[in-house]
């Protein structure tokens, strides 16, 4: 539970807001590497934190994030021309190179006009199949964090997102809450048994368990929680821990083992979902792989289209929302679907934006189930009142490589954090 000044002050993430300021002390991902395909290929406008900008692949392969709206009379420059080592203003012509270097003026005679000035460009990295920005003070910009991922060519990563209409919590709040897989997702995980996907082999044991033992610590990045299933009716036979790792403010480390989450707010009320999937050995950012575990999930390219999980169709009438009850079809229901809703993406995007686009927490009954939630309350609000101070939020400098998400059998009497014992244990509480 959380009051409404409290839940106003995780949720709002403008630039004048405290999280606004916390989220920008760090690096985010804005978008795919792929969705700038080529040197040169069109402009992408971005939206990222309630701001507008523009991306752009120069003709080295640079890519350049800068505000969207051109330093000159604000033309968007998502309508620029993309040329010769820079990015050209439709309007009157003044080019930008990825540094926010002003190249030409064509419509001022003085030749040393554009020294005089640059455009605001941000900087950019590339890693793990994503374009990562870095948008707050250049003084007090961290290290590039290292993610276990990062160090994988693109054929063994799978990077996607989806879009989603509400706010970035409510996103959050489901990968840190194991119990609703057992119940939300019912009809995907009976779908599991069979397949050969990596991820149906991981989550097929879930749709047994609906009431796990959780449990939750506070770690030197953030915290990490688990969720206990029994494997049989004989205690003997021991248990399943999933572990999930939290770092704020929005990156999370899924207990599969070979999933990463960063949950990135677009605006208040809209949200860029990243998974990416990684497999040294397997060539899972290639076909039929690639294909087959995005539709697996709910991820493909038509599947987010039609229920309005793309920037394509998020505003569009047909994108699931209140006015059509989401989408969710009736019929199957009757005809034994749990949810009536097409996959496991679609089910999660469903239950977050049916509380509404920032939903109230000052009247929420947890219970034992959610005890991850109020570890996540508070890492935000740390984040959010360390930041409007001027201090470093926590997770600002994680030691990303040594984070881990994972699962694994316990042994009557083995304590399930020594499956992540690399982890450093702030305190501890437990639920059970
Ligand atoms: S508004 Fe962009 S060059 Fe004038
Ligand atoms: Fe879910």
């Amino acid at each position: 539970m959380l009051s409404r000044e409290n839940n106003e002050l995780i949720c709002r993430i403008g630039p004048r807001t405290a999280m606004g300021k916390a989220f920008r002390r760090f690096w985010v991902p804005a978008l795919l590497s792929s969705e700038l395909p080529a040197p040169d290929c069109d402009p992408r406008r971005v939206q990222l934190l309630g701001e507008d900008f523009v991306a752009f692949r120069d003709s080295d392969g640079k890519v350049g994030i800068l505000d969207e709206y051109c330093c000159h009379r604000s033309a968007s420059l998502a309508l620029g021309r993309v040329e010769a080592g820079g990015i050209r203003c439709i309007y009157h012509g003044w080019k930008f190179a990825a540094d926010g270097t002003v190249l030409e003026t064509p419509n001022v005679a003085d030749p040393r006009f554009k020294e005089r000035f640059k455009a605001k460009a941000y900087p950019v990295r590339e890693a793990g199949g994503l374009v990562w920005v870095y948008l707050g003070p250049a003084a007090q910009m961290p290290a590039f964090p290292r993610w276990p991922f990062f160090e994988l060519t693109a054929a063994h990563l799978l990077p996607v997102y989806a879009v989603v209409n509400c706010n970035y919590v409510q996103i959050i709040e489901g990968l840190v809450d194991s119990s609703h897989l057992t119940v939300l997702h019912t009809a995907p995980l009976k779908s599991t048994g069979g397949s050969e996907l990596d991820f149906a082999k991981k989550t097929e044991h879930l749709q047994f368990t609906a009431a796990p033992r959780i449990e939750a610590e506070e770690t030197d990045f953030g915290f990490h929680y688990v969720a206990i299933r029994p494997v049989s009716e004989n205690p003997a036979d021991g248990s399943m821990a999933r572990i999930a790792s939290f770092v704020p403010p929005c990156f999370i480390l899924n207990p599969n083992g070979d999933l990463f989450f960063a949950i990135v707010p677009v605006s208040d009320t809209r949200t860029l979902f990243f998974h990416v999937w990684w497999n040294a050995d397997k060539k899972i950012g290639e076909e039929p792989l690639r294909s087959q575990q995005l539709e697996f999930v709910g991820l493909d390219q038509a599947a987010l289209d039609a229920y309005g999980l793309s920037l394509r169709t998020c505003d569009s009438p047909q994108a699931a929302c209140r006015g059509n009850n989401f989408l969710q079809d009736r019929q199957a229901q009757r005809n034994g679907h749990f949810t009536g809703l097409p996959s496991f993406t679609q089910e999660d995007a469903a239950v977050s934006m049916s509380g509404g686009a920032i939903r109230d927490r000052s009247k929420e009954i947890l219970s034992v189930a959610d005890v991850a939630l109020p570890r996540l309350y508070r890492a935000l609000l740390s984040c959010a009142k360390e930041a409007a101070e001027g201090r470093d939020p926590p997770g600002l400098y994680a030691d990303t490589p040594n984070i881990v998400g994972v699962s694994g059998r316990l042994a009557p009497g083995l304590h399930w954090r020594t499956l992540a014992a690399q982890h450093k244990v702030i305190e501890t509480a437990s639920a059970a």
